[in-house]
């Protein structure tokens, strides 16, 4: 097993991460203190996958189990799903000293978590994230949330986990489309934090894709550590923790004018590029490195070009994103691969370039 520790002074905890670690998982509690009763929230796809082993695994470890349930979709991040689990904790009479168990994607991990930091003001919440997303982004840091009416995460909290478990095993059940959107964002930390993770992406992509597991496990490993450092510096995101939204500015904007058809990992790889050529024509990301992070993301998959979509409608959902500062659009851009920068001094001709002339060079 691998640890990332993540300091946060007394809110800090141990990101676990390994093989096969779900069925230890009732053990490993055991000795951590808790009370003698565990909430696992979960949906119908991961239950009827994983639900039963970690259920097991918690009994035999000494556990009263309750499994809510939570239905899949985005839709479901909600205060209607949170009120209607605020319920049944009330019935199984959970307590400030219940952990809830949040074993899914990011939409169980946030919805689970943000119910977590209010029900009884607040019991222990421990990750459990099941998809490659969750496993190297949404699970860590704090930030749980639901959303409100068709604002994306506007009610929320930051509220650390106790623990992380972060099983590869459980990955290999992924759909391609699935993996892809986990997939995007560790390469996205290469991009913005460590140049030689990106390289390892660049000898080791075809092993990560056929989802081996000492691949997936470097993966999840080093995406953990790059998150872990930058929560460490800015955990109420204040300010380094925006580049953590490199690609997705422009990303954003594809998914919401392609009414979610393009998929978020496949938005975040074509607003990663985007970006990279907006650097590009600044005069700042050399074109060689333009090239390679191109051909990376080709290699994993994913689209380097923006769908048939208007690039003024894009634009203008943009201006609606909330990275926008006095009128401007703020972005990630890259110096170069390992290397970003903050700047609200984009042009919209110039993000209109980047977009619209796609083809036209790399
Ligand atoms: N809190 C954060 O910091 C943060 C960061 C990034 C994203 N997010 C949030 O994460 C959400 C997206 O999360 P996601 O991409 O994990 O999607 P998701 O949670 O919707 O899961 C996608 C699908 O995968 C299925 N699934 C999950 N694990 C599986 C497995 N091991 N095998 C087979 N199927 C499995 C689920 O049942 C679901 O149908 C969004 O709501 C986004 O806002 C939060």
């Amino acid at each position: 097993m691998r640890k990332v520790r993540v300091r946060l002074g007394s809110n800090s905890y141990e990101i676990q991460i390994g093989s096969g670690l779900l069925m230890q998982t009732g053990q490993h509690l055991k000795g951590i203190g808790f009370g003698d009763k565990l909430v696992i929230v979960t949906d119908p796809t991961v239950k009827s996958l994983y639900g039963n082993i970690l259920k097991q695994s918690l009994t035999s470890g000494g556990f009263k189990v309750a499994i809510l349930l939570v239905p899949e979709g985005e839709e479901q991040k909600s205060l209607e799903t949170a009120g209607r689990l605020y319920d049944e904790l009330s019935h199984f009479y959970a307590e400030r000293t219940t952990p809830i168990l949040a074993l899914g994607g990011g939409v169980i991990g946030d919805v689970a978590g943000f119910v977590a930091a209010t029900y009884l003001r607040g019991v222990p919440l421990i990750q459990i994230p099941t998809t490659l997303l969750a496993q190297v982004d949404s699970s860590i840091g704090g930030k749980v949330a639901v959303n409100y009416g068709r604002l994306k995460n506007k009610i929320g909290a930051f509220y650390q986990p106790r623990l992380v478990i972060s099983d590869i095993n459980i990955l290999k059940t992924l759909t391609s489309g699935e993996l892809s959107d986990g997939l995007a964002e560790a390469i996205k930390y290469g991009v913005i934090w460590d140049e030689d993770f990106f390289a390892y992406f660049e000898r080791n992509i075809d092993q990560v894709k056929s989802l081996d597991g000492r691949a997936l496990e470097t993966v999840v490993f080093r995406s953990a550590k790059i998150k872990a450092e930058v929560v460490e510096k800015d955990e109420r995101d204040l300010g380094l923790r925006n580049i953590l939204n490199y690609g997705h500015t422009i990303g954003h904007a594809i998914e919401s004018v392609s009414d979610f058809k393009v998929q978020h990992g496949e938005a975040v790889a074509i607003g990663m590029l985007a970006a990279g050529r907006i650097s590009n024509k600044l005069g700042i990301f050399d074109r060689n490195e333009l090239v390679r992070l191109k051909s990376l993301i080709e290699r994993a998959n994913l689209p380097t070009e923006i769908p048939d979509l208007e690039v003024a409608r894009i634009i203008q959902a943009m201006k609606h994103d909330k990275k926008i500062l006095k009128d401007k659009i703020r972005f990630i851009l890259p110096k170069s691969i390992g290397n970003v920068f903050i700047t609200d001094e984009v042009s919209p001709s110039l993000v209109e370039q980047a977009l619209g002339g796609w083809n036209e060079e790399t």
